[in-house]
């Protein structure tokens, strides 16, 4: 049995590696899939693929701009099972959209996603996603649209909001507990 796994390791390693070394000088790309890769279940990701010509713009739930970055990722109720963690979001410089609302996400919501430096509409309810580290978050200036009800939060005042200047949708039930907080947000 050792064996038997030992050797489907050494046989299949060198072919994925080599698969994402030669099609996929697309950083967007690479991380699209690095992320896929991590997720318990991903079978409605079936379209994401490095197979033929095709650009990650085509595959399920992505939407690019005219040049090519990807500007959107849309997967709501798309019955994926994992975590943000290896969700690379350094890669999307251009992601104006993230909704993942209605999955069986886990764990953290990285600290990272706050470095994303043209988000505006970020929908990650109904998962079961812990808070972010708000101490390391940046400031979010470009958000205009936050959901994040129905994770499990904690209660801690998320001070990043203060810097979303531009928010005028925002949604953290479960987070701000018994009304503690109330939020105004003159426009
Ligand atoms: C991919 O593109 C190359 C050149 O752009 C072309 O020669 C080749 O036929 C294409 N392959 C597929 C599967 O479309
Ligand atoms: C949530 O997603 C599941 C599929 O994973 C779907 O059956 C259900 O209808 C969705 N719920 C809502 C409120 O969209
Ligand atoms: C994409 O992002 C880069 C880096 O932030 C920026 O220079 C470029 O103008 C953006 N492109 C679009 C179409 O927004």
């Amino acid at each position: 049995m050792l064996q038997h796994t030992a050797l489907l390791y050494a046989s299949t390693f060198p072919l994925v590696f080599m698969a994402y070394a030669t099609s996929n000088p697309n950083p967007q790309e690479e991380a699209l899939l690095q992320w896929k890769a991590s997720l318990a279940d991903a079978n409605s990701l079936s379209s994401w693929s490095p197979t033929g010509n095709s650009t990650c713009c085509s595959w399920l739930g992505v939407t690019c701009d005219a040049e090519g970055h990807v500007a959107e990722l849309s997967l709501p109720s798309a019955g994926l099972r994992g975590q943000l963690e290896s969700f690379d979001f350094a890669a999307f410089p251009n992601l104006t959209k993230l909704n993942l609302n209605n999955n069986s996400l886990v764990g953290d919501i990285p600290f990272r996603f706050s470095k994303l430096p043209n988000i505006v509409w970020l929908d990650l309810g109904s998962n079961y996603l812990s808070s972010p580290d708000y101490s390391r978050m940046s400031p979010m200036p470009t958000l205009e649209h936050i959901s994040m009800w129905g994770n499990k939060l904690d209660g801690m005042f998320p001070e990043f909001i203060l810097s979303c200047t531009k928010l005028i949708f925002l949604d953290l039930q479960g987070m701000i507990s018994m009304g503690q907080y109330q939020i105004h947000w003159p426009r």
